[in-house]
């Protein structure tokens, strides 16, 4: 396990318990970490709020990452509470219904704005904020999450696809400017996991019966097992690795046919 004692973290994106940035804070957690976790809107407050009490000391903070104001604000908390931050894990995406189930041809100008303002400019915004709290503490490691509907088409994806591929550019420019400061910037690149996001793509459930049927590793990827690439690259075991898209899909990318 990696050890996180003593070390602060924000982590935003748990939305249930099936969330994947809630396998992440439980791991981190479970690493000695102390966490601040963010929830988007009233409607999932509860939800977060339960889940928090598993965890030591945390704090629970509103975050919708379309408002720069709130942003500030978390940064804010982040710092009067932490006084600065180790880890920021970045598990937010969004795309609107119709973008997800009409052709990709369709695809609206509104639509692709809040696609990628919420899934891939989100991650600018909250680099900007946190980055000046992990430099204070002698550096830190943001993390996102993606998906391989970056570089291949996968049905229904449309969008979401696009705005992958801007979060992993994000990724290697952010990389390259936080690094003289020690602040690392990576990606992992999750194969799929019924979440709450993922049951708005439509026939999710064959994408999962594909890859369990094609994927080296012949099973879909858990929750848990990216959590423990996440624990493992805001540890000091990934302190050689920035700018970077790592691959937690059970080997299903490197498969022709
Ligand atoms: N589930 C998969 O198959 C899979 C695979 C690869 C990558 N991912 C990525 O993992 C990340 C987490 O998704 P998940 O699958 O755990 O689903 P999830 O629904 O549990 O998490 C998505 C989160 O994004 C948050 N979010 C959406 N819009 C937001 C906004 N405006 N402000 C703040 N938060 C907002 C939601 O509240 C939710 O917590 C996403 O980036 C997703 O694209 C998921």
């Amino acid at each position: 396990m990696t050890d996180l004692t003593g070390r602060h973290g924000l982590i935003v994106g748990v939305a249930n318990k099936r969330s994947i940035a809630w396998a992440i804070a439980r791991a981190a957690a479970q690493g000695g970490a102390r966490l601040a976790l963010t929830f988007q809107g009233e409607r999932l407050e509860s939800n977060v709020r339960e889940l928090a009490e598993e965890l030591s000391d945390p704090i629970v903070l509103p975050l919708d990452v379309s408002s720069d104001q709130q942003i500030a604000d978390v940064a804010a908390a982040c710092d009067r509470e932490f006084g600065g931050l180790d880890f920021v894990v970045h598990g937010a995406a969004f795309a609107p219904r119709e973008e997800i189930t009409r052709p990709f041809l369709e695809t609206s100008r509104e639509g692709f704005r809040v696609a990628l303002d919420v899934s891939a400019y989100s991650l600018i915004a909250l680099a900007r904020a946190t980055a000046p709290l992990m430099e204070r503490r002698g550096g830190g490691s943001l993390l996102t999450l993606t998906y391989l509907g970056s570089e291949r088409v996968f049905p229904n994806y449309n969008v979401m696809g696009v705005a992958k591929a801007a979060l992993e550019a994000t990724v290697r420019y952010l990389a390259s400017e936080l690094g003289p400061v020690n602040v690392r910037v990576n990606a992992i690149s999750a194969g799929p996991i019924k979440t709450l996001a993922a049951s708005g793509i439509g026939g999710f459930s064959g994408i999962l019966q594909v890859y369990r049927e094609r994927a080296p590793l012949r099973r879909n990827t858990e929750a848990a097992e990216v959590a423990d690439m996440a624990a493992f690259l805001l540890g000091s075991g990934g302190r050689g690795i920035t700018g970077d898209v790592l691959m937690v899909d059970g080997g299903y990318h490197v498969v022709g046919l």
